[in-house]
């Protein structure tokens, strides 16, 4: 049903510090309505409760703010309540910086759903989104993304029907075949099978060969008029050729002009990274499990191997925890009568959404069928401020409210490290990650806690002057440690944020920290002796903006990340000789703060997500931007 009301936004670049916000509340219903309450969410947010005109401010709960019009305002059929709002922690720059969704609440206590969209810039025209892709050139007519690292395949004319699995296949290679022909189906509903499993005149068959010298994920294919040679290193490496093989046969079919199936030649191929990862925040927006699956399709069409699950973070606590089923009944359900508040999106409709543990060993399954390994997080100790609201015995009630907020807005959202439950409770947790992962790191996320934090709380105050813990940091470095323990007596190894080598960091042998701040934490963290993943968010952020323009949807505190910078980002570029070794891989962030609708997912995470799988995969003397930009429409999304 169409809502009976609408908020226009509107933001003016002058006046109050960073501008202000121009609401207008259309009232489309048949009633006039008095004595109201209008709330909305923006990442925009408000830190000056008095800068407001024609409206009284009532409460901001992070992204939440409410308002309510001036006493005995009527706001009759067909009219506006017209207001503004300033006090901005920082100016808009982009159309998705305004609310995200709105509730209004009538003197009945009622909610009712209030349709928003982009917000509009006041004072002049905004610009459009620039084009962002060029139509690319080849020098190849080969549609295989990522590129491969040596490839002399002589084009042929004419697509063949079929590849099928040749004499002396074994039941595993048929079974390969098996698997791939699946994710393209899966990927590609309408396309043309690439692969059958019996002989086919009109088409050729595929020769395996296991050669065990290559890598585990290495592959070689030889062609010729009567078939393929598929030589590999093992099955990671056997379902990469055949996917290459699926990707040259349908390019070959879908865009025939440009591209072609060898004949002749050869690839000999293998990763430039050992660690291809995407991560997917699932806290901010839920994503059901399908999309979760339909996620791990596309990264291993990409030959990424690495789903870095981000499963709980301020917003909600995605994760079913048999021990604690607060976490996913409280602790995911955010509406205007929850104790979560709504947040990013969130309307009059209470909105949770959980991945049970079946849930969770469906997608590690699925995962582990295509070479991928799922390495979940929980995200302490900071944002953790739905946990906390599930679970209120793990604060120190004595600890002043509002002593600290995090980045993002939210007060007091650090698990405390100097409640005893804290530990009970993250050893629960603990055992049954393991038990869901078979991976051998567990991420514990260890980012943004914010300085400050716990220093009102009369137990975290005790333990530091036990401890002889100077500050935050510190204490969160000891909290660290005790989290590195238990993760070791489980057998799991700890990744993290670049943050967790904070305030003395945990021992750094083997442990994994992911750079996101900027690449050169990346290389003072490998001098400390971790391991590091480059994400930095000035080229690995998917929710970044791609252009500068007002109308290009996204983020923009890191920048702005158009596609091309994304290819062309050299994370071991930044790495001195001898720290190489210490440089693991590259990963995609796909933060979820902005991807309301599908439509935005697919605009802001493609093509960059391709982009970031070719350098994750492609030696970078391979990497080609307008051959990346002639194949990657190819692409499937989600
Ligand atoms: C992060 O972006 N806070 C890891």
């Amino acid at each position: 049903m169409l809502p009976a009301f609408r908020l226009d936004c509107a933001w003016h670049a002058g006046e109050s510090p960073n501008g202000r916000f121009a609401f207008a509340l259309f009232n489309l219903g048949s009633e006039p309505i008095v004595g109201f309450q209008l709330a909305y969410t923006a990442l925009t947010r408000v830190i000056d409760p008095a800068a407001c005109t024609d409206a009284v401010f009532v409460l901001r709960d992070a992204n939440y703010h409410a308002y309510a019009p001036p006493e005995g305002f009527v706001l009759a059929p067909g009219a506006a309540w017209r207001f503004t709002v300033g006090g901005l922690h920082r100016p808009a720059r982009h159309c998705t910086d305004g609310a995200k969704s709105a509730i209004l609440t009538t003197s009945d206590g009622r909610h009712h759903a209030v349709a928003v969209s982009d917000l509009l810039l006041e004072g002049r025209v905004s610009e459009p989104p620039p084009v962002l892709l060029p139509e690319g050139r080849l020098t190849l007519p080969f549609a295989l993304q990522p590129w491969p690292r040596r490839i002399d395949a002589v084009p042929g004319d004419g697509v063949l029907a079929v590849l099928y699995p040749g004499e002396g296949a074994g039941t595993d290679d048929i079974r390969a075949v098996h698997a791939v022909l699946a994710l393209f189906q899966r990927l590609f509903p309408a396309g043309h099978a690439p692969f059958a499993l019996g002989a086919s005149p009109q088409g050729r068959p595929i020769r395996f060969v296991l050669d065990v010298g290559l890598g585990p994920e290495a592959y070689a294919l030889a062609f010729s008029r009567d078939g393929v040679e598929l030589r590999h290193g093992g099955p990671a490496g056997r379902q990469y050729g055949l996917t290459s093989l699926a990707q040259l046969l349908d390019g070959a079919r879908r865009d025939p002009r440009r591209f072609r199936f060898p004949v002749g030649g050869g690839i000999e191929d293998a990763p430039r990274h050992g660690w291809r990862g995407c991560h997917l925040d699932v806290s901010r927006q839920f994503y059901p499990l399908g999309d979760v699956l339909r996620l791990l399709d596309i990264l291993a069409w990409f030959k990424l191997n690495t789903f870095h699950w981000h499963l709980t973070d301020d917003e909600a606590w995605r994760l079913e925890i048999r021990r604690y089923p607060e976490l996913t009944s409280v602790g995911v359900l955010r509406g205007p009568d929850e104790p979560l508040r709504p947040q990013l999106g969130n309307g009059a409709e209470p909105m949770g959404g959980f991945y049970s543990q079946d849930d969770v060993r469906a997608a590690v399954a699925h995962a582990a069928m295509l070479a991928i390994e799922v390495v979940p997080e929980i995200d302490i100790p900071g944002h953790n401020a739905a946990t906390l609201v599930a679970l209120r015995e793990l604060t120190d009630g004595q600890e002043a409210p509002d002593s600290y907020h995090s980045v993002q807005g939210y007060a007091n959202n650090a698990l405390n490290p100097a409640i005893p439950l804290t530990y009970t409770f993250l050893e629960a947790v603990l055992d049954e990650m393991a038990e869901l992962f078979p991976s051998r790191y567990v991420h514990i996320g260890g980012d943004e806690v914010a300085d400050g934090a716990w220093l009102a709380s009369p137990m975290a105050r005790a333990l530091m002057e036990r401890e002889g813990l100077a500050g935050t940091f510190e204490l969160q470095s000891h909290f660290l440690g005790r989290v590195q323990a238990m993760l070791t007596a489980r057998g799991k190894v700890l990744a993290g944020w670049n943050e967790v080598a904070h305030g003395g960091g945990v021992e750094a042998e083997g442990t994994l920290l992911m750079a996101w701040e900027k690449p050169e934490v990346g290389i003072a963290l490998a001098r400390e002796g971790y391991d590091v993943v480059m994400t930095p968010g000035q080229a690995y952020y998917l929710d970044m903006v791609q252009g500068k323009e007002w109308q290009e949807p996204g983020a923009s505190w890191a920048g702005t990340v158009p596609p091309a910078h994304t290819y062309g980002y050299e994370a071991a570029g930044d790495f001195p000789a001898e720290l190489q070794d210490r440089l693991k891989g590259v990963q995609a962030c796909i933060w979820s703060e902005h991807f309301l609708s599908r439509a935005y997912f697919n605009r802001l995470v493609f093509p960059r997500l391709p982009a970031i799988a070719e350098a994750a995969w492609t030696p970078a003397d391979a990497k080609d931007w307008e051959r990346f930009c002639a194949i990657v429409p190819l692409a499937p999304q989600l």
